[in-house]
């Protein structure tokens, strides 16, 4: 090893997102539209072994130290577990961000396969704002989902809300309630334009200084920083009841510390959730590359990364693939 993955402005990658599949089982109104999601054919998805090629050279090469499988929903791909156990060999965290409608089922093959930690999305608490959030009338096994989560020892346990202006801010606190009474850290995310309609305004973004006012107006909460690296600014609550995390990713983005690279279904490098290029890994892999040609690749994808997105200025240019074809 001794190598590591340095960007243009000295950021130290260490993180890789994999996300497994384009397909879910949800229909997230801001993420899908309704019909016609035209799914990537199974030839174009990287294979088990081809995923765990890549995840190796990144660890043994590059020093990467955390894994996260994502999708669309990761759980909708076949034999996941047999994924999880392949990658649990190598020494990093492996982590899962899932819709958790499966869980119920899945929790405990994920957590014997080795997972450690798992992101559970979930932005309405109400069972008929779910259904229309998801197109899917859900809510009840998302919710058998977290607890199964919690009995099969993942740790820990994390919940996603994305707050979006007139949908779901009214829930803020009872997300709070929610998370204390679960034993959950619940993180609210702010609403950023990855939406597969390109309807998203800055109308709809809630910040992290009205979320954190709101909640703390209920439950006082304490600021304990931002580690490092992490996206999620973190507050206790005063009375000892556990802790949130807010992800300002549009009011304060984490760019400037981003140790993040990106794997999308079918293969292609992202070097930013924001990027407008992708290196084609794929293509290397099917082509025969040795480990040397596919790691400067790599390299070069790394070290061209840009500054930070520019969400809120004029020069801002949407990618054309939205969260689930990324991956989250
Ligand atoms: N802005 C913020 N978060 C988003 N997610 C999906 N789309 C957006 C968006 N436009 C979240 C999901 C999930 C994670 C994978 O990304 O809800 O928590
Ligand atoms: Fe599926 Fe997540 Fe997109 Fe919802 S936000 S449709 S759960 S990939």
């Amino acid at each position: 090893m001794g190598q590591r993955l340095v960007d243009s402005f000295g950021r130290m990658h260490r993180d890789l997102r994999i996300s497994v599949t384009d397909r879910c089982n949800f229909r997230c109104t801001y993420c899908m539209p309704e019909e016609g999601m035209a799914w990537l054919p199974r030839r174009e998805l990287l294979t088990y072994e081809e995923i765990e090629r890549v995840a190796r050279l990144f660890v043994e090469r590059y020093g990467f130290e955390s894994i996260r499988l994502t999708g669309g929903e990761p759980t909708v791909r076949a034999h996941l577990p047999v994924l999880i156990e392949k990658l649990s060999r190598l020494p990093v965290d492996l982590a899962l961000t899932t819709n958790g409608v499966s869980l119920r089922l899945l929790a405990r093959d994920l957590a014997v396969a080795g997972l450690t930690r798992i992101n559970i999305s979930l932005d309405s608490l109400r069972a008929e704002r779910f259904a229309a959030m998801t197109r899917r009338d859900s809510l009840a096994e998302v919710l058998a989902g977290i607890d199964a989560a919690l009995d099969a020892g993942l740790a820990p346990v994390k919940v996603n809300v994305v707050v979006m202006r007139g949908v779901n801010d009214d829930e803020l606190v009872d997300f709070a309630a929610f998370g204390r009474a679960r034993g959950v850290t619940v993180r609210f995310i702010e609403y950023m334009p990855l939406d597969a309609a390109g309807a998203w305004t800055n109308e709809q973004v809630v910040g992290r200084d009205e979320i954190v006012a709101t909640i703390g107006s209920v439950f006082p909460l304490e600021a304990v920083g931002r580690p490092d690296g992490a996206p999620a600014e973190r507050f206790r609550f005063a009375d000892g009841g556990g802790e949130i995390g807010v992800i300002p990713s549009v009011t304060n983005p984490f760019c400037g510390s981003c140790d993040r690279v990106r794997l999308t279904a079918e293969g292609q490098l992202r070097n930013c959730l924001f990027a407008l290029t992708e290196l084609d890994l794929r293509s290397l892999l099917r082509r025969g590359a040795s480990d040397d040609e596919i790691g400067a690749a790599i390299q070069q994808a790394v070290a061209t990364k840009s500054a930070g997105h520019l969400i809120n200025q004029p020069v801002f240019i949407r990618p054309p693939r939205s969260m689930s074809q990324i991956g989250g």
